[in-house]
């Protein structure tokens, strides 16, 4: 059975990066003070990219031995890594080319290939490589980043597509029904299974879906597929700005707001 998720209101966009940032550095540090390594998958989206220029900015920078991180995704668009759509474009722009951040500890999807599916399959490899996982072993995340769709999908999983069916991959090809259509996502089993899962969520527009996601008991993940996050035994927080929570009900009861 999984913990309830922990939910945490701030004021604003700003905040709610400042909150991120202070978590993951805490986070890294533990993770590397337990096993030398803190492994993350970043989330993609315009949500992040606060964030991301923060973990960059003197506040932030000197804060967590950049080495000892290695960078993963959550998801990726099917463009070049240098397309405007392109998560790992907009993470490389903010974070890891200004933190200097050495390729090899760089694991991107490669979103460029012709084959999706065997784009998914070759992501999947560098996983079990890294973590020295072999199949059907899952391996865990210390954090991954997600971000919420005003329509309840998260990383590239979205609502009635075959991917929130997938239970033994860890990386699969799907589609989008708008933007760049073909995607990369890692698996609701795959992110179920990290030490912590951070979702960042922030702006009016997204109210109605985490009131749908965290008010609503009804578990049918498959209109709502943030509904399919339960970690198996790691830490689930959702990271609210005053906006997106401002649907909120049930959930708010005993929420801790920072705006207080
Ligand atoms: C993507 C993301 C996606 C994103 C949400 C929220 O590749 O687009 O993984 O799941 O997190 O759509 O996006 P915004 O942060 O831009 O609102």
């Amino acid at each position: 059975m999984s913990a309830a998720p922990e939910v945490r209101i701030v004021d604003d966009a700003e905040e709610l990066a400042c909150e991120a940032a202070d978590l993951l550095v805490w986070l890294g540090q533990q993770a590397i003070t337990a096993g030398g390594r803190f492994r993350v998958a970043l989330s993609g989206g315009s949500t992040p990219k606060v964030l991301y220029t923060m973990l960059a900015s003197p506040a932030f920078s000197g804060q967590l031995e950049w080495p000892r991180v290695d960078f993963f995704f959550g998801d990726e668009r099917c463009v070049p890594p240098d397309h405007p759509d392109s998560n790992f474009g907009i993470a490389n722009e903010s974070l890891l080319r200004p933190l200097k951040i050495a390729s090899g500890r760089v694991f991107r999807m490669r979103g460029e290939d012709s084959n999706p599916d065997q784009a998914a399959r070759q992501y999947e490899d560098v996983i079990r490589k890294e973590f020295g996982a072999s199949a059907p072993a899952s391996p865990s995340f210390d954090l991954i980043l997600l971000g919420l769709g005003d329509d309840g999908h998260t990383a590239s999983l979205f609502a009635g597509t075959p991917a929130l069916e997938e239970r033994t991959r860890l990386v699969v090809a799907n589609l989008a029904p708008r933007g760049v259509k073909n995607r990369l996502t890692l698996t609701t089993s795959t992110i179920n299974h990290a030490s912590t899962v951070l979702f960042l969520v922030s702006g009016i527009s997204k109210a109605d879906a985490v009131h749908v996601v965290l008010d609503d008991r009804d578990r049918d993940g498959g209109r709502v597929p943030a509904k399919l996050i339960r970690p198996v035994s790691g830490r689930l927080i959702w990271l609210l700005d005053r906006a997106a929570a401002s649907a909120l009900t049930v959930a708010k009861q005993g929420v801790v707001s920072h705006e207080e």
